[in-house]
């Protein structure tokens, strides 16, 4: 029988099954890094405070930095009777130094390692996420750079609506993203907040510096009740929230992407590197990118709706419940890095059907909002402007011609208000031109949205 950090009070050793059930080194190892930062801080706080001798902080520091190289050189080997990261980490110790790293458990508990643990891995990752956001959003304002003037029909209900600029419908997911960071940020604040110092639930009998270790360790503040400190996840959840946002935001991206990128639509042509085959069907070349990040976000969401489940009937403080917490949070960093990463890439080689576009906007009929303003400039209510333009529609409609065909006496047909400066009215162009207002598509406010971004907004 190994013997197991805690044996003490037991008289047999624990069932294969259970010890396997119960551990968490198949996914907590990879918080090794943290797990050891914050071990080498604590020691460093035990000399300061006089708990431990200098020279045995020291010996403890040097043992764990050399466990730090075992395992990035995959020198290390995890054993299923080690439970989890925190109890490998030390057993490797005590093997290397001896007695003295016996004293590094002192005025801590498991409870406070893990969320102190968990807390240094989520800073880290949400400040990569922040990166890789900002990478993708950097694409989304270079293509809309790109094809500043093209026009596209913009939809409600998936029907033609009012013509955009393309640039404005990308600068749409540019602010989008832009809550998402700050969300990020957020999220940030709450959880560098340092758990440690909290011991098992009520704080330690020793005379620990908690400040001393939150500065060596980087953090903004430290937790002010033991009891909430280790039992709460909350800032684990927070992080799942946003990231549920954020990969909704993905997801709907995809699924313009994949409509466009139809036969159907061939509004756009998605990069060859980033598409695939069909075993069968020689001619596909299917959007597999964006659909698998469609596909992703219901793992996602999955990840916030296990973790939220997992803590709503846990009484305080900590319960072994809460070991659930990494495999969810593992998941949804690696996932959605990588979704990030793979749009930045993605976007950039998006080629644009400019004719395509322009000739699903053929009708004119897109333009029958502003033909209803222009009759209310003229005078007309909005709501009679609207039941004109409705007869107009239905004419184009019925014969088959175009909005932007009519002759000035077929407008006049519908009313005499109609004066011959409808004819060049009716122009997509136009349409867009005329919605400069803060927040409008007209290429002035794209321009300068685009200029307040680069600016750092
Ligand atoms: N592996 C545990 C977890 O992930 C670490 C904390 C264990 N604490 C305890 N009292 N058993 O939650």
């Amino acid at each position: 029988m190994k013997k197991k950090l805690w044996s003490g009070r037991f008289s047999e050793s624990t069932n294969k099954l259970v010890e396997e059930f119960t551990a968490s080194i198949s996914f907590d190892w990879k918080l090794y890094k943290y797990d050891i930062a914050g071990s080498i801080a604590h020691a460093r706080m035990l000399a300061k405070t006089g708990i431990i001798k200098k020279a045995e902080a020291d010996k403890i520091v040097n043992g764990l930095k050399a466990i730090e190289k075992e395992i990035d050189a995959n020198k290390f080997k995890f054993y299923v009777e080690d439970e989890d990261i925190h109890m490998a980490v030390e057993k490797r110790l005590i093997s290397l130094i001896g007695g003295t790293g016996k004293k590094l458990h002192t005025a801590r508990s498991r409870n406070d390692q893990v969320a102190l643990d968990a807390r240094l891995y989520l800073r880290d990752e949400i400040k990569n996420i922040i990166s890789l956001i900002e990478k993708f959003q950097k694409t989304l304002v270079l293509l809309a750079k790109k094809n500043i003037d093209v026009i596209m029909p913009g939809y409600t209900h998936l029907q033609q609506a009012q013509p955009i600029l393309f640039a404005y419908y990308l600068l749409a997911y540019y602010d989008m993203f832009k809550r998402d960071r700050e969300r990020l940020l957020d999220c940030h604040k709450r959880t560098n907040i340092m758990p440690l110092g909290s011991g098992a639930l009520a704080g330690t009998t020793f005379p620990i510096d908690r400040e001393y270790a939150a500065k060596l360790l980087g953090f903004d503040g430290i937790t002010k009740n033991s009891l909430d400190a280790v039992s709460d996840r909350d800032f684990i959840i927070e992080f799942l929230s946003a990231a549920s946002i954020i990969i909704m935001h993905l997801s709907r991206i995809s699924e313009e992407l994949i409509i466009w990128s139809s036969s159907e639509f061939g509004f756009i042509e998605l990069p060859d590197a980033f598409c695939t085959g069909s075993s069968m069907m020689p001619q596909k070349k299917n959007p597999d990118v964006p659909e698998l990040v469609r596909g992703k976000t219901g793992r996602i969401y999955g990840h916030l709706i296990s973790l939220l489940t997992t803590m709503k009937g846990l009484p305080l403080a900590y319960n072994k419940d809460m070991q659930e917490d990494k495999e969810p949070l593992f998941d949804t960093v690696d996932t959605l890095k990588t979704a990030l990463d793979i749009f930045s890439g993605m976007i950039k080689g998006v080629k644009i059907n400019t004719e395509r576009i322009k000739s699903s906007m053929a009708d004119g009929l897109i333009l029958s909002t502003d033909v209803a303003d222009y009759l209310v400039q003229k005078g007309i209510s909005f709501r009679d402007a609207h039941e004109i333009v409705g007869r107009v529609v239905s004419y184009c409609v019925k014969g088959k011609r175009p909005l932007t065909a009519l002759t000035l006496s077929e407008w006049k047909m519908f009313s005499p208000i109609f004066k011959d400066d409808i004819i060049n009215f009716v122009s997509l162009k136009k349409a867009v031109e005329r919605r400069n207002h803060i927040g409008g598509t007209a290429k002035k406010q794209v321009l300068k949205r685009i200029r307040e971004i680069e600016a750092g907004d």
